[in-house]
């Protein structure tokens, strides 16, 4: 599957592995006893346009979308049928992505209307953030997780206890966010100082300092085998892991590798009285099967439900469905 993640996340080339950690192969524990949790499958979960964004139209390999007050045009590798809109339309971007120049960041990015600062306000529900034209066409977030965002929140509204988030490979914080606001104490892991800090920044522009959120730089399976060591426990674990990445010291990520590891971990963090466990995976040769399957065997014995599918965007011009990642996520009972 190819999403306009995929290139950041590709094995990187020899000039990248300079620094790199080769990590001791994960240490695996027998397969969990006990009956498989239920399962619901397939289970599609649909972003539909909204106020704050739109996927307007797509097509011819491209996507046009409305992101707060900007019209922009990105490669969309699965958008392989053609565009509902007038090529006028399109031509209204306020930015293009070109990827053209090895160029970090903004370099990569055309302005046809006017130059552009680096970031934008943004906002989802009620809060408010800032989009920003990073490098690998990433705009600072990736709207189809908004319907994990609402499932979490109304898990911690509803608990009526408190409770404890992790937000591994959290990268520019919103989900950390919308947990925080709605009351969860907050652990936020990313490997990159820079997203760390574009999350903070969030964080003030949605005027949540005052909340509990703890922001982690250090590769997220480091981090996990500690937890793991100290004994401490989330009540709900959100997983969004590149498939590939890199921990501050280099430490080297492979999601067909290491998943499974991390996943095994996340279960023995867990609390007495966990919610949920919600993984997403872009950018990856498998079927949802694939990661549901591996979450249904880790979770062997917990009881709860485990639900797969995909996360999709609906398209406004023609309401085509656009497929954004694979998805699984165990819930309690
Ligand atoms: C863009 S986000 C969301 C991931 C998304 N699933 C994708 O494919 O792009 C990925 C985040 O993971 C972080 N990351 C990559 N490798 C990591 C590691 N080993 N430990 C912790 N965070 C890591 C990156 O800094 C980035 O913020």
């Amino acid at each position: 599957m190819k999403t306009f993640r995929e290139k950041k996340h590709q094995p990187a080339p020899s000039r990248e592995d300079q620094g790199a950690q080769a990590r001791p192969a994960p240490r695996r524990s027998a397969r969990p006893q006990g009956a498989l949790p239920a399962e619901r499958l397939p289970v599609i979960l649909e972003v539909l346009p909204n106020k704050d964004y739109a996927l307007l139209d797509s097509g011819d390999g491209q996507k046009l979308e409305q992101y707060g007050p900007y019209r922009i045009v990105r490669p969309e590798g699965q958008a392989i049928w053609r565009p509902a809109l007038p090529e006028s339309e399109w031509a209204k971007a306020d930015a293009i992505f070109t990827g053209d120049t090895d160029e970090e960041g903004m370099g990569r990015w055309r302005f046809p209307k006017t130059p552009l600062g680096e970031t934008w306000p943004m906002r989802h529900e009620d809060i408010d953030y800032l989009g920003r034209f990073t490098s690998f066409r990433h705009v600072g977030v990736f709207p189809e997780q908004a319907t994990h965002w609402a499932f979490m929140r109304s898990l911690i509204e509803n608990a009526k206890r408190p409770v404890k988030v992790l937000n591994l490979f959290g990268y520019t914080g919103l989900a950390s966010l919308v947990a925080a606001k709605a009351g969860a104490h907050v652990t936020h892991v990313d490997a990159s100082k820079k997203a760390i800090g574009w999350a903070r920044e969030n964080q003030e522009l949605a005027r949540l300092t005052d909340k509990p959120i703890r922001w982690i730089c250090e590769d997220a399976m480091k981090f996990v085998e500690r937890e793991v060591r100290r004994g401490n426990g989330y009540e709900i674990i959100l997983l969004d892991p590149p498939a590939y990445g890199r921990g501050p010291k280099g430490e080297v990520w492979q999601l067909f590798e290491h998943l499974p590891a991390m996943v095994e971990a996340c279960r023995q963090i867990l609390s007495d009285k966990p919610l949920a466990v919600v993984l997403t995976a872009y950018s990856i040769r498998a079927s949802f099967f694939a990661i549901h399957t591996l979450m249904r065997d880790s979770f062997a014995g917990m009881g709860g439900c485990v639900e797969s599918g995909e996360l999709v965007i609906r398209e406004q011009a023609a309401g085509r469905a656009l497929s954004t990642s694979l998805f699984s996520r165990w819930v309690a009972e």
